[in-house]
């Protein structure tokens, strides 16, 4: 069974003078467990709206989608999910620490399990030191901090988060980057939104491109980065010892090696110069 499916999704909306904003267009997409899935897009191409979907915070026009198998629409498919909203707000006069154990208890858990899990998850977004803090006091950063903390606590098995980088300084980049990895280990799914290729890159096993409200490519990162490659970077040592870096053509690589190994020229290092995933992201938005 798939963590996440969606199925033909279509979402309209009725913009000024009744015309009609179609946001998504017919989105098929299936996530697998233990997947950590990179939906990119420009603003505006359909990212929230299709969390908003997914989440049944919204109600799809035509098509459908399911969470561990069960229906978007029906409240039990998100009892397994952590879900981080696009700007998350919360009650001002809560502290992080109360809010964290509010969510816990909705979800059903155990009063000495939930102080552990939110001393854990406290502590792991740097928030322990303001957890007593009413959060109207938080910057965005820490709001953001505590919408991740919020996901952690019930340690479900797959987590949806829209822009889950969004107001973080490098450190708090690196964080959640870090905290999505282990969220692999421990063979969770992980699907989140992006505007940032970088966030993309390091973390993610496959990447989904969204403009429009069309996923125009779904590939794996390692496959993207693969078809990249532009071409090659050769350092070559000649018999007299003496080093020379050459740029060699994607198709040129087999030629040049030959032609160096007959002119007994050694080959010290290979390394290949790809484009990386910002211009391919470009690529593709523009094409
Ligand atoms: N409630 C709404 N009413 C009317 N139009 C909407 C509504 N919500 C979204 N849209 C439109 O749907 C399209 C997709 O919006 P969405 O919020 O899904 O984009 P996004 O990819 O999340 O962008 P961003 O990166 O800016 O967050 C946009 O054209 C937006 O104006
Ligand atoms: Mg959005």
């Amino acid at each position: 069974m798939n963590a996440i499916e969606i199925i033909g999704l279509c979402k309209n909306f009725t913009g000024k003078r009744m015309t009609k904003i179609e946001a998504l267009k017919g989105l098929n997409l299936e996530v697998a467990r233990g997947e950590v899935f990179g939906f990119l897009g420009p603003n505006g191409a359909g990212k929230s709206t299709t969390i908003k979907l997914l989440m049944g915070l919204l109600k799809p026009t035509t098509g459908l989608s399911r969470i561990m198998g069960v229906e978007s629409s029906q409240t039990l498919s998100r009892t397994n999910v952590g879900f981080l909203p696009e700007n998350p707000a919360f009650y001002d006069y809560l502290s992080a620490e109360e809010y964290i154990k509010f969510v816990g208890s909705q979800f059903g858990m155990e009063a000495n399990l939930l102080a552990t899990r939110t001393e854990e998850v406290l502590k792991r977004m740097d928030l322990w030191e303001a957890r007593k803090r009413h959060m109207r006091g938080y910057s965005k950063g820490m709001v953001q901090r505590v919408g991740l903390a919020q996901t952690l606590v019930h340690d479900p098995d797959v987590y949806v988060l829209d822009e889950p980088m969004s107001g973080l300084d490098p450190i708090g980049r690196a964080l959640v980057k870090d905290i999505i990895l282990d969220l692999k280990k421990q063979g969770k799914c992980v699907f989140f939104s992006t505007h940032i290729t970088d966030d993309v890159e390091k973390v993610c096993d496959r990447v989904g491109v969204i403009n429009n409200g069309q996923l125009l490519v779904v590939d794996s990162v390692t496959n993207i980065l693969q078809r990249g490659i532009e071409g090659y970077s050769v350092l070559t040592i000649s018999p007299e010892g003496v080093q020379e870096e050459n740029y060699v053509g994607k198709d040129e690589l087999q030629f040049f090696i030959q032609r160096s190994l007959q002119n007994n020229q050694s080959i010290e290092k290979i390394e290949s110069r790809s484009k990386d995933m910002e211009a391919f992201f470009l690529e593709i938005v523009a094409r």
